[in-house]
This record gives structure tokens, C-alpha cells and sequence, in this order.
């Protein structure tokens, strides 16, 4: 047998094995996947798993939220180089930095964080619960971090809680301009924008949809439109393309890819399969701690939910 494809679901069948691939990921990695969606969707599946491995196709903090959700299981990274630039810019010190200039003001962490981050946060969102997520807090004042992008979108549509924001973002969603959005619309009138809330909020304003990334992906369905123009990593578009052939879809700008993201390759998913690599470990202490954090989160939005 040479084909990885096969070879990768025969070793996943044998160690009682899943993998988790984020929305970003490239076509081929679909095929061995068990699930593919958004941060929020994959950490659900995780906590949820009865399999003894979860690899997970996608960054460091991704892996690093099912090895916190499910501490007894095996949780491996096939490219212990992926990891998130949003994530790697607060650490456990420039968190006690920030709360400690607003003092007793409740601490929402993104998802895209590290597990010390969680740890000394009250509670974590994801891009497709976080206006959900700070309104369940009921407080007038709210730190979140570290994307003041989201921040900034949660607290526009909140209206009533003001939100102090930590000075991150993702570079590549951050890279999109009012310009673009302008000039894109000029060349396309009529046509709906379809934007990740990690945009900044000047841009995710002037879309017609704000969204995870399953959130767009989920927007497309359920429209009849047949041409949308995306605000986010080119994996959701080059996705879409693959979903609906008969649809058009314009990348709003060039270049808007997570290098990171696109270092899994199915070699690598096999190799980390095979050997059992590269396992994913938390501090315990940390680990329970950041534990509480993220389940304020999955019980809120089950809550939601089931509304
Ligand atoms: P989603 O929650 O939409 O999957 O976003 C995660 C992410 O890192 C997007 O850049
Ligand atoms: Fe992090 Fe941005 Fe890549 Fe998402 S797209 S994983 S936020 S660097």
C-alpha cells in the first residue's frame, strides 16, 4: 500500500485514532479527516471523543485545547512548527500586566491563546461565540484578549459593555483595509462581503455577514446568491470553491494565508500517526485551570444552543 491516504486511515483505524482539521487546512487533509470546521466546532468534538489519539490539523493552541479537554488522551501536532501569531503575542506575564492595570474587571481570552493565558482568564470565546460569550457576563466593563479586533466587533454589537482590549491581532486578517473593502466593492456593486470578525472593525463593518469560519461557510449555504466576496484566510475560499462549483467567489485581497496553518501536510499527519508524534503536554496545574476556563465556554454556548 503506497498511497498516504489509505495508509493514514488504516493507521487511524488501528490506534482508535481521529483527526481534527481546521476549515484552513488544504483539500487533501479533508480526506483523512474525521471533522473539519471552525476552533469552536473542533473543541466540541474533542471533549466528545472516545478515541485514544486526537491529532489535530491545525495550530499549537488548537492541539493544545484538546489536550486540556480530554488530559487522559494522546494529542499529537503533526508540525510541532505550526503555531498561531495571534496566540504568541500576550504571555502569562503580560496578561498579569494587563489585569493588574484594571483591576476586578472580569478577563475574556481568545481561544487563540496559550493554556497559561486560559489559565488566569475567566472565561474563553471562540470568533463564533464571542458577542454570546461576553454578554453571558452580564459586567459593564470587560478585558479581552489578545485580538482587539474581536474585541472591538464584540463590543459594537453588544452596544452596552465597554471593552478594554489587549493589543493583539492576526496578521493576516489585520492586513485587510477599508481601502480594499472599497475598492473590491467598486469592481463587484451588489455583491455581499462576507468577513472573519478577526478583520479589523472599520472593515468588518462595511461586510454584509461577520462570521467564523464556519459561520461563512455555513452564510454561502443557506443564500441563494451566487457570488459572494470573502474576507478571510484563502483556505475558506479555496474551500468554498470546492464546495460550490456552480458559485463565484473573489479572495478580497492576495496573500491572505496562514503559513502556519499550511505546514500539515499528509506526509507529516502520517509520520505523526505512525510514530506518535509530536505529543502535545500540558502542566497539570495549568492545565486544570485553564480546564475551567474553556468550559465556561462550551457550557454557555451550549446554552445557546439549545435556545
Ligand atoms: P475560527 O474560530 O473561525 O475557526 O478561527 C480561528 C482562527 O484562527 C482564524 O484565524
Ligand atoms: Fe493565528 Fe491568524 Fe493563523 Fe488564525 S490565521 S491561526 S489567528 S495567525
Amino acid at each position: 500500500m503506497d498511497n498516504l491516504t489509505e495508509k493514514i486511515n488504516k493507521l487511524k483505524k488501528e490506534k482508535n485514532a481521529i483527526i481534527l482539521a481546521h476549515c484552513y487546512q488544504n483539500a487533501e487533509i479533508d480526506e483523512v479527516a474525521d471533522y473539519v470546521g471552525d476552533s469552536l466546532y473542533l473543541s466540541q468534538m474533542a471533549a466528545r471523543t472516545n478515541a485514544d489519539i486526537i491529532l489535530f490539523a491545525g495550530v499549537y493552541f488548537m492541539a493544545q485545547t484538546a489536550k486540556i479537554l480530554c488530559p487522559d488522551k494522546k494529542v499529537l501536532l503533526p508540525n510541532i512548527k505550526a503555531g498561531c501569531e495571534m496566540a504568541d503575542m500576550i504571555n502569562l506575564q503580560q496578561l498579569r500586566e494587563f489585569k493588574n492595570k484594571y483591576p476586578d474587571i472580569p478577563a475574556v481570552c481568545y481561544i487563540n491563546s496559550t493554556a497559561e493565558v486560559k489559565s488566569e482568564c475567566d472565561i474563553c470565546c471562540t470568533s463564533s461565540n464571542a458577542v454570546q460569550i461576553v454578554d453571558s457576563l452580564k459586567a459593564e466593563k470587560v478585558l479581552f484578549l489578545p485580538d482587539k479586533n474581536l474585541g472591538r466587533w464584540v463590543e459594537k454589537c453588544l452596544g452596552n459593555t465597554k471593552i478594554i482590549t489587549y493589543d493583539g491581532y492576526c496578521p493576516i486578517h489585520h492586513n485587510i483595509t477599508v481601502e480594499d473593502v472599497l475598492k473590491i466593492k467598486k469592481e463587484n456593486p451588489y455583491i455581499k462581503l462576507l468577513a472573519h470578525p478577526e478583520c479589523k472593525e472599520e472593515v468588518s463593518s462595511l461586510a454584509d455577514f461577520v462570521g467564523s469560519t464556519t459561520g461563512i461557510m455555513n452564510f454561502v449555504k443557506n443564500n441563494s446568491d451566487k457570488k459572494f466576496i470573502i474576507a478571510t484566510e484563502k483556505g475558506v475560499v479555496d474551500r468554498l470553491k470546492r464546495d460550490y462549483p456552480q458559485k463565484e467567489f473573489i479572495i478580497i485581497k492576495e496573500n491572505l494565508i496562514c503559513e502556519s496553518m499550511k505546514l500539515n501536510t499528509l506526509q507529516d499527519i502520517y509520520t505523526s500517526l505512525e510514530n506518535e508524534t509530536f505529543e502535545i503536554k500540558v502542566d497539570k496545574e495549568v492545565s486544570e485551570k485553564a480546564l475551567k476556563c474553556i468550559e465556561k465556554m462550551l457550557d454557555v454556548s451550549k446554552i445557546g444552543a439549545a435556545k
